[in-house]
C-alpha cells in the first residue's frame, strides 16, 4: 500500500539513496548587533535577546545579491564533494528574496560556477525552501534521472525586511547555504522526508506588494507592503506545533528512534522556538545545532548553512543521523532525517 502523499518513504530494494556529498555555505562580512538595531529603533539587546535569542546577523552588502552569494557556497559544497561543477545536473536554488522576478537564481549561480551541463529552477516554499529542495532533489536522484544535484538556501532578507518594523528588522540575516546530492548505494542518504503546507494561513507571514495580485506602484512602495509583515505571536504557536509534528513524524517514517539522531538541525528562527521543540521530542537543547545568535533569521539559507557549519565543527559526524526540520510562510513545513 502506498504511504500517504505527505509520508515519504524511501523506496525499498533499490539501495540507491540521495546523500549528501558536500556542502558550503556563505555569510556576508557586515555584521549589525542588537546594539546597532537599538541607535535605529526602539528595542534594546536584552528584548531581543530574551525574546529571540539572536544577538548579531550578518547583511549584505547593497550590490551582493542571493546568487552571489549562492555561488561562492555552491563551489565551496562542489570542492567538499570533490567533484566539478560540469557533474551538476539540476540546480535548485530555495529563496523568497530572487535576485530577479526572473530569470530565475538558479541560472544565474549556474552562469556563476559553470555548471553548463544543469538545467535550474528556483522552488519558493520560504523558510522550509531548503527541506522542500533537498526532498525534490531526492526524488529526482532516486528515480535514476539525475546523478548529481546541487541544492541551495540564499536569501538577501535585508532586501524585504523594513528597518522601521522593530517586530521584524531584528530577526532576519542574509546568506546562502549549499549541498551537493548525489545517489549512493553505501547506506547513506536521506531516510524519510515530511512536507505540509497550510495555505489557509497565508496572511500571517506574507509581502504583499511587488507580485501580480498588487504590483509595485508609488502607493505600494510608500506604504511599505513589498516588505515583511508578520503576525509574531501567531506564526510562533503554528512554528512550535507544526515543527515537533513533522519531526515526529519524519523519525516515524525513516524508522528512526529519536535516541539514535546525533544533532538536530532546526531552521533557526527564534531559540524560543527551538526550546519549545526540544521539549516536545523530550531532548536536552544539546542534541541541537544552533547558530541563531550569530545570524537570526536567514530563511531557506538558515538550515543549509548550519548544516556546514555543524559539520565543519564535528558536530555532524560521518555515521551520524541528522534530523533538520523547518517551518514558514505559506505556511510550509517539513523536516527530513538523513544519514551522513
Ligand atoms: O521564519 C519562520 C517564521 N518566523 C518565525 O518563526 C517567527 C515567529 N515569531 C516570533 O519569533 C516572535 O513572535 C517574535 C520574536 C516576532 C516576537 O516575540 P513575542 O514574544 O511574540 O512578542 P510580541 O510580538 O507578543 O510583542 C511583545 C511586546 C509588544 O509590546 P506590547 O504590545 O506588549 O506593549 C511589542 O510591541 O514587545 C514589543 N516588541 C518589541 N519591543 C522591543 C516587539 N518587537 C520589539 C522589539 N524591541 N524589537
Amino acid at each position: 500500500m502506498n504511504p500517504p502523499p505527505h509520508k515519504i518513504q524511501v523506496p525499498e530494494g533499490s539501495g540507491l539513496r540521495a546523500a549528501i556529498t558536500g556542502t558550503g555555505s556563505y555569510l556576508p562580512e557586515r555584521v549589525m548587533t542588537n546594539a546597532d538595531f537599538a541607535k535605529i529603533v526602539e528595542t534594546t539587546d536584552e528584548w531581543i535577546m530574551t525574546r529571540t535569542g539572536i544577538r548579531e546577523r550578518h547583511l549584505a552588502r547593497v550590490d551582493e545579491t542571493p546568487s552571489d552569494m549562492g555561488i561562492v557556497a555552491a563551489r565551496r559544497a562542489l570542492e567538499k564533494a570533490g567533484i566539478s561543477a560540469e557533474a551538476v545536473e539540476m540546480i535548485i536554488v530555495a529563496t523568497l528574496s530572487p535576485d530577479y522576478a526572473f530569470p530565475n537564481t538558479g541560472c544565474l549561480v549556474q552562469a556563476g560556477i559553470g555548471a553548463k551541463n544543469a538545467f535550474c529552477f528556483d522552488l519558493e516554499a520560504a523558510c522550509s525552501g531548503f527541506v522542500y529542495g533537498l526532498e525534490m532533489a531526492r526524488r529526482c536522484v532516486e528515480a535514476g534521472g539525475i546523478r548529481t544535484a546541487l541544492v541551495l538556501g540564499a536569501e538577501k532578507m535585508s532586501s524585504i525586511v523594513d528597518y522601521t518594523d522593530r517586530q521584524t528588522c531584528v530577526l532576519f540575516g542574509d546568506g546562502a547555504g549549499a549541498a551537493i546530492v548525489q545517489g549512493v548505494r553505501d547506506g547513506r542518504g536521506v531516510l524519510g522526508t515530511v512536507l505540509g503546507s497550510d495555505g489557509t494561513l497565508a496572511d500571517l507571514l506574507i509581502q504583499k506588494a511587488g507580485g501580480s495580485r498588487m504590483p509595485a506602484t508609488e502607493e505600494t512602495v510608500r506604504q511599505k507592503m513589498h516588505m515583511i509583515r508578520m503576525s509574531g505571536r501567531e506564526v510562533f504557536k503554528h512554528a512550535v506545533l507544526n515543527m515537533s509534528q513533522a519531526a515526529k513524524k519524519a523519525l516515524e517514517c525513516s524508522g528512526c528512534a529519536m535516541e539514535e539522531i546525533a544533532c538536530v538541525v532546526p531552521h533557526q528562527a527564534n531559540l524560543r522556538i527551538i526550546e519549545a521543540i526540544a521539549a516536545r521530542l523530550g531532548v536536552g537543547l544539546d542534541r541541537f545545532y544552533l547558530n541563531v545568535e550569530r545570524t537570526g533569521n536567514m530563511s531557506s539559507a538558515s538550515i543549509p548553512v548550519a548544516l556546514d557549519e555543524a559539520i565543519a565543527c564535528g558536530r555532524v559526524k560521518p555515521g551520524d543521523k541528522v534530523l533538520t526540520v523547518a517551518f514558514g510562510s505559506g505556511f510550509t513545513w517539513g523536516a527530513t532525517v538523513i544519514q551522513f
